[in-house]
């Protein structure tokens, strides 16, 4: 049941620290500074890594794919139903990486069945035990999610990004010690925001707009368009995420006083993005900063929605947190079907 939610989607947000404990359990230890992946063991990896992925699910692989480069390993995010493994370059050194929370979905199926017969190696990073995923892939690597009944995927890409971390742990030489305590200390930091309610008035604030905007750069970048997917997905509200550098180059032109910005500004390059606000500011539009730097923010946005800071990579994870908040009050004041939004299937079986 709904353990006294209105919604599986509520609950399941609620259910992001426990998620991502058992995502975590047994695989990072702090005493050994290792992360150590069971199911991984006899993996090596040698050559490129290629995410495949739709959806939710896409947006955590280009956040993974940050992840592994900045350890050194080339990484490259193709949308599962755009990959033609025949048309890119694959040898048997290359790792496809399928994520896909259901394990089901044909799109990345396909993909999956490419890479294969294209002799890559293959791995499914799925929540699902004996998905078609997990089947067809040389390795399995289970987010450990508990099930998700909400089709707006909300626990599983909490899950997916942290064990995308775990995953740019086990495949670079070098273990981060800091990403390491981070990692550990993650969940009691999700759980600080969900007891924070400021973004419930927001929600109401701007129930109203015709178009929400989602701004962010770096490992904020995918946030910022996984913010703008649930929106349409559970209010059916027009919404766009774009890089944050981006949005001088033509989007720029759709910002008014009536369109909400939600800017994502966390870590080392929030002074960067601080300057995307500035222009959006000048048209009058109103910024909603998501940040782990409120004093640096202040000054240049209407409303500051606090975020604990978990260093450049992990702290977006929370920020993804307070966007998904945001999309599930204001589908809730527009009497939504949250659960079950229009048009749409927990997972999609045609190409
Ligand atoms: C959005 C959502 C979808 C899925 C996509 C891929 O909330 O759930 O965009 O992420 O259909 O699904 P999986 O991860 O099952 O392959």
């Amino acid at each position: 049941g709904k353990s006294g939610y209105d919604h599986y989607m509520l609950k399941e947000i609620n259910e992001q620290p426990l998620a991502l404990r058992q995502c975590l359990r047994e695989r990072v230890s702090e005493l050994e500074r290792t992360i150590t992946v069971d199911e991984l063991a006899d993996l090596e990896r040698r050559g490129p890594v290629q995410f495949v992925a739709c959806g939710t699910s896409y947006h955590a692989a280009l956040y993974g794919a940050r992840l592994l480069r900045e350890q050194g390993i080339p990484a490259q995010c193709f949308l599962a139903s755009e990959y033609d493994a025949r048309s890119i370059p694959i040898t048997d050194e290359t790792l496809v990486v399928g994520v896909t929370q259901s394990g089901e979905t044909a799109d990345t199926m396909s993909a999956l069945r490419g890479a294969n017969q294209a002799g890559a190696t293959t791995l499914a990073l799925t929540n699902v035990v004996g998905s078609s995923a997990a089947r067809e892939c040389n390795y399995v690597m289970y987010i450990r999610a508990g099930p998700e009944i909400g089709v707006a995927a909300t626990k599983t890409f909490v899950s997916q990004q942290a064990a995308l971390a775990m995953l740019s742990g086990v495949l670079s030489e070098t273990h981060s010690s800091e990403l390491i305590r981070r990692l550990r200390r993650l969940p009691d930091q999700l759980q600080q925001v969900l007891d924070e309610s400021a973004v419930r008035e927001i929600a109401s604030t701007y129930v109203d707009a015709d178009a929400y905007f989602f701004i962010g750069r770096g490992y904020n970048a995918p946030v910022a368009l996984e913010g703008a997917l649930k929106m349409k997905e559970i209010t059916y509200k027009h919404a766009e995420g774009f890089a944050a550098g981006e949005l001088k180059h033509g989007p720029l032109a759709l910002v008014t006083e009536e369109t909400p910005v939600f800017a994502l500004i966390t870590g080392p390059n929030a002074a960067k993005t601080l300057g995307n606000v500035k222009e959006v500011e000048a048209r009058g539009a109103p910024v909603i900063a998501v940040t782990d730097q409120p004093e640096l923010v202040e000054q240049y946005a209407t409303h500051v929605l606090e975020v604990p800071a978990a260093g450049r990579r992990l702290t977006p994870i929370l920020a993804n947190v307070q966007l998904q908040l945001l999309s599930y009050w204001v589908a809730n004041e527009l009497g939504r079907s949250i659960d079950k939004p229009r048009n749409l299937a927990k997972s999609v079986t045609v190409e």
